[in-house]
């Protein structure tokens, strides 16, 4: 089975709201973390002036070759390969930086997690509503594989991602019951996966209580770790947040809770809130931002009808203010 390609490949998330609180000036710099298909970066590139500069940044091959046939002809927009974590020391960003925004960036675009390419592209191994290989790998090209980490998991270790990543109560025996599978020789792809937690959860009973599919927080789970989402995802936010000028706006679409408390509790403490134990800081926290809309923006109801992967997206935004930004006050 392959892509559909009559489907259309990714509708970019709360695209009003990102062009209205990430508002580009004419001649303005801006860095996308997460191009993927280049939605956000069309729309935002269609209102910007001549003299705009946008940079975009993703870890995926085949999302940076379609974000390039669809807007490689726009002068403005450069595209490197990289992920949000490690892109900070890579020569070729450093370069763009230090010729396009020596005084820092207008704005930074986060839009977490994957696309609708790599989700429904069965030959990717996202997810079990086609059968593929289990590989999950947003870089098809680094890491080792699902069905490789999979290989080198315990009950326990497994049961422990499962729980962390996937917020599924019945970890322990889920994971039991696919490495089982794998030990058997039948888990090879992603319909093995999923027949493998309905052995524990089964499909029917979730469907006639009209519950989600209970292989959803299992495949989550495996993703996230298996492409290390969350481990450097509150320094990248750092990082953007350091790299914007006086005034520049950072902004981070999550799509679960886990990414959505991490970005939460990082633009809070970089706006001077204090979130830990006790009613008061240990010590007054640097306030480099000023947040915009505490709460987040979600999806409207049109938005959601038609896009459904809106419905769990929230857009979180941050200004930042004119502060000395030390390395001591990145995570
Ligand atoms: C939700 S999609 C972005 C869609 C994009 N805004 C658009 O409108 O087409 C997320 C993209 O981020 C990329 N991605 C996820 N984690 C990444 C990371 N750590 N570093 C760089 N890119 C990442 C994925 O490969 C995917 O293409």
């Amino acid at each position: 089975m392959s892509l559909d390609p009559a489907a259309p490949l990714h509708v970019p998330v709360l695209l009003q709201e990102v062009l209205e609180n990430l508002p580009l000036p004419p001649d303005g710099r801006m860095l996308d973390l997460t191009l993927g298909l280049g939605g956000h970066a069309q729309a935002i590139l269609g209102r910007a002036g001549a003299g705009a500069r946008y940079l975009g940044v993703d870890r995926d091959p085949r999302a940076r070759e379609r974000a390039r046939a669809r807007l490689g002809a726009d002068p403005r927009l450069s595209i490197l390969a990289g992920t949000y974590e490690d892109i900070w020391t890579d020569p070729a960003f450093a370069a763009w930086l230090r010729a396009e925004a020596p005084a820092g960036l207008d704005a930074v675009l986060m839009d977490l997690g994957v696309s609708s390419l790599q989700l429904k592209d069965p030959e990717r191994g996202f997810s079990f509503q086609g059968e593929g290989p289990l590989d999950m790998r947003m870089d098809p090209e680094s890491g080792p594989t699902a069905l490789d980490w999979l290989a080198e998991q315990s009950d326990e270790s497994l049961a422990d991602a499962i729980y962390a990543y996937g917020e599924e109560r019945a970890s322990r025996p889920v994971a039991r019951a696919i490495l089982r599978s794998l030990r058997a020789g039948t888990l090879r792809t992603t319909l093995d996966l999923a027949a493998a937690v309905y052995t524990v959860l089964p499909k029917e009973i979730a469907r006639r209580k009209k519950q989600i599919d209970p292989a959803t927080r299992t495949f989550q789970a495996i993703r996230i770790a298996v492409n290390g989402e969350l481990a450097g995802l509150a320094a990248a936010i750092a990082a953007a947040v350091a790299s914007l000028k006086p005034g520049g706006r950072v902004g981070v679409i999550s799509f679960h809770s886990l990414e959505d408390r991490i970005a939460k509790q990082t633009l809070r403490r970089l706006a001077g809130i204090y979130d830990g134990p006790g009613r008061t800081a240990p010590q007054e926290l640097p306030r480099h931002l000023r947040l915009i809309h505490a709460g987040g923006l979600k999806a409207g109801e049109a938005e959601a009808a038609a896009n459904p992967p809106s419905r769990s997206a929230r857009l979180r935004i941050g200004e930042r203010l004119a502060t000395e930004f030390s390395s001591r006050t990145t995570p």
